[in-house]
């Protein structure tokens, strides 16, 4: 049970939260991988090609995604940061966003000094509005971060589309979409790079961790070399690059998890299938999966007719132990940092209206059936 300092409303109260929406499902095969490392004494392997587990977890992750190549890396921000780089993002150049997405989307694009600029969402998806895209274009812009929010993948070929003709780099941001598909292809493969994130909360972890997926060879190679300073075998460095390799020991837990990855993603459709059913007669707004579409259900987002009715059903959720969260209360243009960066001011109508109205359901694995009902009792509850 974990006990929560939450601000609800205006009021503090504490919760102990008995059903969270997201937390890492780690078994004995996880801890004998990494024991299996400790037992190597091989930690990490500072050349482009990594370690054995580092290796075997790429063969197996670009196999799971149906792509060439996997470069493994030691986050989701590592990998926007990285394909930045080997994209040739420079200083100057802007970079198209939305603003409604965790932080590390922008600050990737602001680590590599280059310029992101905010686009408003479409409020069925929640993800960037490919018309936003195409107004926000101008003769600086280098490349589109498409988020795949919540884990259902963005209208990708609009966006391809209006990217190829202006000659604009496609990096997916698939963080939070791992197992989700559009028309047949995997989230991480939709655009020119795709980078996804292993965080501890999300369908599947390696503590911390991410990856870059592509199918352009050489692309991949670069990659390869700017996780580890450029180099190729050691004190060779040809590119500009960092440290952002993936420990062993988080290969070796990546290893274990991706194979119970089917069984992960099968159990939170379940559950999401349920909680449709459940709320489908609620005065709320359920979430919309387009045809060709497979949600991975990594967050179930239901949106209210107001804030206060959100607030309220949010209140009432967390008081029974349930981890109704919102993702996101404050749109990234608006946070304190940006808002110094005179970003404040930017008018966003959608993601305004998302970050006061939307509310994460759990329907991760761990959540059983009778949760579901409770919920969504709760939710008629509250809202009659
Ligand atoms: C949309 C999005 N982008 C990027 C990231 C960054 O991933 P990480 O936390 O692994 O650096 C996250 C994860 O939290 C995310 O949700």
């Amino acid at each position: 049970m974990i006990g929560f300092i939450v601000k609800i409303s205006n009021k503090i109260a504490e919760v102990v939260i008995l059903i969270p929406i997201n937390k890492p499902i780690l078994g004995n095969e996880e801890k004998e991988a990494v024991l299996r490392v400790l037992e190597s004494g091989v930690l990490t392997n500072a050349s482009a090609e990594g370690g054995p587990f580092v290796r075997t977890f790429e063969k197996e992750l670009a196999s799971f995604m149906g792509a060439k190549d996997a470069i493994v890396v030691n986050s989701g921000t590592a990998a926007l940061q990285v394909s930045l780089l080997a994209m040739n993002i420079k200083p100057g150049d802007e970079v198209v966003v939305p603003s409604f997405t965790f932080a590390a989307t922008a600050g990737a694009v602001l680590l590599i000094g280059a310029k992101p600029v905010f686009v408003d969402i479409d409020l069925n998806t929640y993800n960037i509005d490919p018309e936003a895209f195409r107004k926000a274009i101008t003769n600086k812009t280098k490349a589109v971060i498409p988020v795949d929010l919540y884990g259902l993948p963005a209208k990708i070929d609009e966006i391809r589309e209006i990217a190829e003709r202006q000659g604009i780099v496609v990096i997916e941001d698939a963080c939070q979409a791992q197992g989700a598909s559009y028309k047949g292809r995997m989230a991480g493969t939709l655009g020119d790079v795709g980078c996804l994130s292993f965080y501890p909360g999300k369908v599947m972890t390696t503590g911390e961790g991410g990856a870059i997926i592509t199918n352009d060879q050489e692309l991949a190679d670069r990659l390869r070399m700017i996780r580890t300073h450029g180099q190729i075998k050691g004190y060779d460095s040809k590119l500009l690059g960092g440290n952002f390799r993936m420990p062993e020991m988080e290969a070796a837990i990546g290893i274990v998890q991706l194979k119970k990855l089917p069984k992960f993603l099968e159990a939170r459709a379940k559950n999401a299938r349920i909680l449709m059913e459940h709320l489908n007669k609620a005065p709320l707004i359920l979430p919309q999966v387009p045809e060709n579409i497979v949600h991975n259900w990594y967050l179930f987002t239901v949106r209210f007719t107001s804030e206060k009715i959100r607030d309220s059903v949010r209140e009432k959720l967390l008081k029974e132990g349930i981890g109704a969260t919102v993702y996101y209360p404050t749109p990234v243009h608006k946070l304190p940092y940006y808002t110094s960066l005179k970003y404040g001011n930017i008018q966003l109508p959608n993601t305004e209206m998302a970050s006061k109205t939307v509310l994460s359901l759990p329907v991760n694995p761990l959540v059983e059936i009778k949760d579901l009902e409770k919920m969504s009792k709760i939710i008629f509850d509250v809202l009659s």
